[in-house]
């Protein structure tokens, strides 16, 4: 009998040549190889990552009806910026950029941008900021060489990201022990007539929660009429942006405080869709610096363009669309409310544990739930963070906080849209169960914490 092994035609017949092979990680491949072992190679690397339905870390959506995900898929080779060639599109971006201009209570017509998230949303709103202060200085025939921008030690990395980029002064107010957002007590003494804004966070990265928005606001109507320095407000509502107008319509944050000129949310958080998608909506028209709008025709007709980026997919732009007329405001407020709900149980269960602490659960906050542990019992939170990753691939981080709150330790579950009851309960035994192992067998080795601890996710 002759040799069954015959090579890359066995492989080609029955596998994948990468069954035994090293993969290509380094040189640009001379040959390529047939789609289907480009395929399994791709798909094999991604099945060691971990489950997009137990990252409890991420504010991003991990799921969509299949009904968006077919427009997604139908819909991935069509470049936005082509808006020439895709006016239904553009016409579909500049419904959404409405409807959240309502949903945020904009007081007239008014204009935004669709970014790729908002990361990119707070670069322009802070350029745009940083445009209308100068503009402002100019015609008071003042110097506009040293900008500074207010916010709390509870904003995200991006609005430090800002300043350095664009070289504004970061003033940024530090969080205490117990005290995670600011208010207008903390940003009074920052301003001055070269602040070119504050931003204020509304569900911040740390705990969900949000900054005395209204506060600021009064404490801004107060200076612009005592001492005549109008300092706009943006709101940083990359999360809270959907969740807000939904269980906490009431809550006062948006355009109808008066300083509140521009704010950001992103798509692919609470906006429910695949990322990534952001928004910045401004609250008149006058609120986007002009000077930073760029006119071309090389895509067949005169355009505008108010992006960082240029090229960019179309199909989460259509998809947010899908999402806003397919829901509404019913469908978002009984998916906010469920996300609310099911945090709430994880929340009493957490506690009736005994062991936990939780971190501002009867104030508004995002469908999360922020907890530490109440007493040293020979193990910590990232000691737990990791436990429970590897006893049951919850991924639920564990953080310090920012200065001059860096002592305080805390973990934070995400409770979105997939996170039914059943996983609610699963994950209440499971942190139970981690816990007891813990105790027995004490904390982790300060290497693998390490390793795998990598901050409060985004
Ligand atoms: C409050 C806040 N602002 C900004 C960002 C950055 O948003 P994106 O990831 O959409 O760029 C995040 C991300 O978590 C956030 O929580």
């Amino acid at each position: 009998m002759t040799s069954t092994f015959n090579g890359n035609e066995d492989a080609a017949l029955y596998g994948n040549r990468f069954a035994t092979r090293e993969v290509p990680t380094r040189e640009f491949p001379a040959r390529g190889m047939p789609a289907l072992d480009a395929m399994r190679l791709v798909g094999e690397d991604l099945a060691l990552e971990g489950d997009p339905a137990r990252n409890l870390a991420t504010f991003v959506t991990t799921w969509m009806e299949p009904e968006a995900q077919r427009i997604i898929a139908e819909n991935l080779h069509r470049n936005f910026i082509d808006h020439a060639e895709y006016p239904r599109t553009a016409e579909i971006e500049q419904r959404c950029i409405r409807m959240l201009a309502d949903l945020f209570h904009a007081p007239g017509e008014t204009t935004g941008a669709r970014t790729q998230g908002s990361s990119e949303a707070i670069m322009l709103g802070g350029l745009s900021l940083k445009w209308n202060w100068r503009t402002r200085r100019a015609a008071a025939g003042a110097s506009a060489s040293s900008p500074n921008l207010v916010f709390g030690g509870d904003v995200h990395v991006v609005w430090e990201k800002f300043c350095r980029y664009f070289d504004v002064e970061p003033r940024i107010v530090p969080l205490q022990p117990g005290k995670y957002t600011i208010g207008p007590e903390d940003v009074r003494a920052h301003i001055d007539e070269n602040t070119i804004g504050v931003a204020a966070v509304l569900g911040t990265t740390f705990t969900g929660h949000k900054d005395d928005i209204a506060g600021i606001n009064d404490l801004l109507v107060r200076i612009k009429h005592e001492r005549g320095i109008d300092v706009p407000l943006h709101v940083d509502a990359a999360s809270g942006g959907f969740v807000w107008p939904f269980l906490y319509p009431d809550s006062a944050w948006d355009f109808r405080l008066e300083q509140v000129r521009s704010i950001n949310v992103s798509g692919h958080k609470f906006g429910l869709v695949y990322p990534g998608i952001g928004w910045l909506i401004f609250r008149e028209k006058a609120d986007l610096a002009e000077d930073l709008v760029f006119t071309e025709n090389y895509l067949g007709k005169t355009d505008s363009t108010f992006t960082l980026n240029f090229s960019t997919g179309s199909a989460m732009v259509l998809a947010q669309y899908y999402n806003l007329v397919r829901y509404g405001r019913a469908g978002y407020t009984y998916i906010m409310k469920n996300m609310q709900a099911n945090a709430r149980v994880l929340g009493e269960k957490l506690a009736a544990m005994g062991q936990f602490e939780l971190i501002g659960a009867d104030e508004e906050q995002l469908p999360l739930v922020a907890f530490r542990l109440a007493a040293d019992n020979g193990f910590d939170e990232f000691d737990l963070a990791w436990q429970l990753a590897a006893e049951r691939g919850w991924m639920v981080p564990a953080y310090t906080l920012p200065p001059d709150a860096q002592q305080v330790t805390i973990m934070r579950a995400l409770v979105k849209e997939t996170m039914s009851r059943e996983h609610v309960d699963t994950l209440a035994r499971d942190i139970a169960e981690a816990c007891a192992t813990l105790a027995k067998k004490g904390g982790a080795h300060e290497l693998e914490r390490n390793r795998i601890i990598t901050g409060p996710g985004h």
